[in-house]
């Protein structure tokens, strides 16, 4: 066994679950979730998406903290290490390079959101949100995103918080953060979850998440679906890798994985069942896109008892979440500067931060001053979370289970994932079946090169299977 020294470990046993999963839970769980289950219709695709979770991200968040356990490094030095000891290819290292020019390009648009949610903390406390009705909270919404000024502000300070974060070194400060954030944040969401109850809109809220309508199976939804796994656990990022990379020998990657892939995925149905009932009982299209919790929860910490106080935490919470998750998406740029050009942290994130500048300015711009300039039909805000969800993120998980199943010799991550030898057998097939054909058919639906429908095909099979015996006339496909 050649494993590499660790140069930096988590602080205490917690370490690597509180900072993986400040990574995971983020606006990915409460802002992104809630508004493209809006956009896609709701239940089929929150199913898509569970099913995304279990059959490919868990196994690619496995195969990525063991890698990044293994080499102990950045994406780039990490592949780079596992690869030489199994005399490979160097040509890996791309997988890892990127991962995180991913990581990268979703801080440039992530800082623009987590801006929104730090401006409503404080809108929350002026009393600028004491608009009663959900248009005017579209056009609270509408005219912060108008000024450049004021929308650029609050991407900037969120920008830097974020580098001084991680040009000091992250474990310390995520550690602490984490810890009461995310007890805290779960709580004000069953607070959230308890109020939509009483709203009215419960029953509209929980059947729009929950129940199944296979006709908004598409391949876009698919698509969706499997960019937002990837999103919403931070993998093909650089991020999870990177955090894997300072995990101790001695904790199982598995049990780390599943807490984590649970705990965001309950933060997000928790997210979910608190918006939803609200969008209902007050008449909003769910629809309504990426402004959909900013139009939406204001109003019903007006209706509440102590609402301003509750509101005020609530997006202060989320503030913090959002900066875990920012500080993940950088760390891996740094320590590979830091790493391998021998750039101190505080230079490296200096610099970077820079050109963060630059691009996220762009994407602060597409609401206002850039609204109109559209290549392709989207602004360039959509084009970052476009390339990198859709299109970046599955492709970075399908080479990374490829290197992992097929390229990598069996010991090697046998080793590191020291698993029983059934649950070494199952993560084996996931990765090297299941995970990779997944995405690839639903890269292929999405663009159309596959002339048949693998989902209502398999819907078929399932149902023809079911009732076998009267398909003809419960399922109409006889
Ligand atoms: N998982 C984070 C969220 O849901 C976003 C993220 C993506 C973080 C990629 C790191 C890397 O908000």
């Amino acid at each position: 066994m050649t494993r590499e020294k660790p140069k930096n470990l988590w602080l205490s046993r917690w370490g690597f679950i509180l900072a993986a999963t400040g990574s995971a839970v983020g606006l990915g769980n409460i802002w992104k979730f809630p508004y493209i289950t809006g956009e896609y219709g709701g239940g089929a695709f929150v199913l898509m998406y569970l099913a995304c979770i279990l059959a490919i991200g868990i196994p690619v968040m496995m195969t990525e903290i063991a890698i990044g356990r293994r080499g102990r490094g950045s994406p780039i030095d990490a592949i780079g290490r596992v690869v030489k000891e199994n005399n490979g290819n160097p040509l890996w290292k791309a997988v890892g390079g990127m991962a995180m020019l991913a990581g990268f390009m979703i801080l440039c648009f992530y800082v623009v959101v987590a801006g929104w949610a730090f401006a409503y903390t404080v809108k929350m406390l002026d009393g600028s949100l004491a608009a009663t009705s959900v248009e005017a909270l579209g056009g609270v919404f509408e005219a912060h995103n108008a000024k450049p000024w004021q929308l650029g502000g609050w991407s900037v300070l969120v920008a830097l918080l974020t580098l001084w974060i991680v040009a000091k070194g992250v474990q310390k400060g995520i550690e602490n953060a984490v810890r009461w954030m995310m007890p805290g944040l779960a709580v004000m969401l069953l607070i959230l979850v308890g109020y939509a109850f009483t709203s009215g809109g419960f029953s509209a809220g929980f059947d729009f998440l929950f129940s199944f309508d296979a006709s908004k199976i598409t391949g876009e939804a698919l698509l969706a679906a499997l960019g937002h796994a990837f999103f919403t656990l931070s993998l093909a990022s650089g991020a999870i890798l990177t955090y894997g990379s300072y995990l101790p020998d001695n904790q199982s990657v598995a049990r780390t994985t599943f807490v984590v892939a649970i705990c965001d995925t309950c933060v997000a149905l928790l997210a979910g069942l608190a918006i939803f009932p609200i969008i209902f009982a007050n008449g909003m299209n769910p629809g309504a896109g990426p402004g959909l919790i900013f139009m939406s929860l204001p109003l019903a910490f007006q209706q509440m008892p102590f609402g301003t106080a509750f509101g005020v935490l609530f997006f202060a919470m989320v503030s913090v979440a959002a900066l875990t998750s920012a500080i993940s998406m950088i760390e891996a740029t740094v320590a590979y500067l830091n790493e391998k050009h021998g750039i101190s942290r505080l230079k490296a994130a200096a610099g970077s931060g820079a050109v963060l500048l630059v691009i996220s300015l762009l994407a602060m711009l597409s609401f206002n001053l850039l609204a109109g300039w559209t290549p392709l039909g989207k602004n360039f805000f959509d084009w970052l979370d476009y390339l990198t969800s859709r299109w970046m993120m599955p492709l970075g998980g399908i080479f990374i289970v490829l290197l992992a199943g097929y390229a990598l010799r069996d010991e090697i991550m046998r080793d590191e994932l020291n698993l029983p030898p059934l649950g070494y057998a199952l993560w084996l097939f996931m990765v090297r079946y299941v995970s990779p054909v997944l995405i690839l058919v639903v890269f292929l639906h999405a663009l159309g090169w596959l002339m048949i429908d693998p989902v209502a095909q398999w819907y078929w099979i399932a149902g023809a299977l079911v009732c076998s015996r009267c398909s003809a006339r419960c399922c109409g496909h006889g």
